[in-house]
């Protein structure tokens, strides 16, 4: 009740952030500070580190209010909407290996869509209209014909458990919506996030052996892994290798603070789906001769076989989000490879 107080009299303006403790989360916390929001951190740590909230701290130069428990325990979790009135809430927390969600489904489906339907349940109970909902380029599938995709592509059967959790998730925000909710909601569709905070205090930090290209570059550059191999090399792209639409997780988390300034400001309430990406497409290779020049070293890397269900070519259109959020990424691949390098090499002197 007395922060209740403190908020409307102070004009503070509190964001639920649940998940926000992750990668690309954590990344979004420093961006709403440094743009005026105090976010609240939902998160119970299951694929994140207690030491990301010192490396907040530290870059924030503030006490990072955190609130560990799960959010699929719906009475845990309404006790911080009773506690913050939030303007607004990013909801990250979700599980993301896609191998992983062919072995376990039910973990997949249990975690990622109670976790969303208690948010809005609760976002619904407690007003807090304006939502960001992470979901993925994996919607697209493989893009038939031109690689680059527009919102308005079709949506293919998703490949894996994991990213039908995401397109069933965005099912769930379009009913909820067409049923008369009061909410505002934006489901961005992320391309690749890769990179980390530039001082090194935040990053990308999987827990086991990373499946994501950059990460494994990084520890097999660092010694952690021995080899990097790359998924096949007979691609129809110029040097046979996948082409992807890689964008530094802090351009990411800006467009998740446009995305709460752009909702604060709609009178009325919406479903809309945009891409968060760059436009541009990068290969493996270039990924990799990159991170060569980037950390004057040589990487380990052999061709192996195309790994099962993987894209070819794959970006993004990118106009809706320039043109609706006003955003655009600054930051290059080099300057993520850089960011990254950077991140994993203060890691192994810590
Ligand atoms: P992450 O695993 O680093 O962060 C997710 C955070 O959510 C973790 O800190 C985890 O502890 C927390 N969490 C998960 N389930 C929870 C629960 N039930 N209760 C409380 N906390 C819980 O992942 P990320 O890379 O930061 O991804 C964030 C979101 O973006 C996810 O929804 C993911 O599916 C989506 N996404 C990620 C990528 C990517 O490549 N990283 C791409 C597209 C979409
Ligand atoms: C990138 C490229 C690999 C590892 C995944 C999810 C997707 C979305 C983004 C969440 C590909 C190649 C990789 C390695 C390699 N996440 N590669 N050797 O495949 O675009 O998508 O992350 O929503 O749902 O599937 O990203 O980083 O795994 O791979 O050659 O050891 O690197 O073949 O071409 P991807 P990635």
């Amino acid at each position: 009740m007395i922060s209740r107080i403190f908020e409307i009299m102070n004009d503070v303006k509190h964001i639920l952030v649940t998940g926000g403790a992750g990668y690309i989360g954590s990344h979004t916390v420093v961006e709403l500070y440094e743009n005026g929001y105090i976010p609240v951190i939902v998160d119970d740590f299951r694929n994140s580190h207690l030491s990301v909230i010192n490396g907040l701290e530290k870059i924030t130069g503030q006490k990072i209010i955190y609130r560990k428990l799960d959010v699929c325990d719906y009475k845990a979790f309404e006790k911080v909407f009773i506690e913050f009135s939030f303007v607004g809430a990013i909801h990250f927390a979700a599980y993301k290996a896609v191998g992983e969600s062919v072995q376990s489904p039910l973990k997949y489906y249990k975690n990622n869509l109670l976790a969303l339907i208690n948010c809005l349940e609760l976002a619904e109970k407690y007003h807090v209209e304006n939502i960001v909902f992470s979901s993925s380029c994996t919607v697209y599938g493989e893009p038939t014909g031109v690689k680059t995709v527009t919102e308005e592509s079709k949506i293919q059967p998703a490949s894996s458990p994991y990213g039908n959790s995401k397109q069933i998730g965005e099912e769930i925000i379009d009913d909820l919506i067409k049923s008369g909710s009061s909410l505002k909601i934006l489901k961005l569709r992320y391309f690749n996030p890769v990179g980390a905070h530039e001082t090194g205090l935040i990053g990308e930090l999987p827990i086991g052996k990373p499946t994501n290209l950059l990460p494994f570059v990084t520890q097999t550059a660092i010694g952690k892994l021995d080899e990097l191999t790359v998924f096949g090399n007979d691609y129809n792209t110029p040097d046979g290798t996948c082409i992807r639409d890689y964008i530094h997780v802090c351009d990411l988390a800006l467009a998740h603070v446009k995305s709460i300034e752009w909702l604060e400001n709609q009178p009325n309430s919406l479903s809309d789906s945009i891409n968060i990406g760059t436009g541009k497409g990068t290969s493996v290779l270039e990924i990799i001769h990159t991170f060569e020049k980037v950390s004057e070293s040589s990487l380990n890397w052999k061709f192996g076989d195309r790994r099962d269900g993987d894209i070819e070519e794959i970006y993004a259109n990118v106009d809706k989000s320039w043109k609706l959020l006003k955003w655009k990424p600054t930051k290059t691949v080099k300057d993520a490879i850089f960011d990254a390098w950077n991140w994993e090499l203060k890691l192994n002197n810590d």
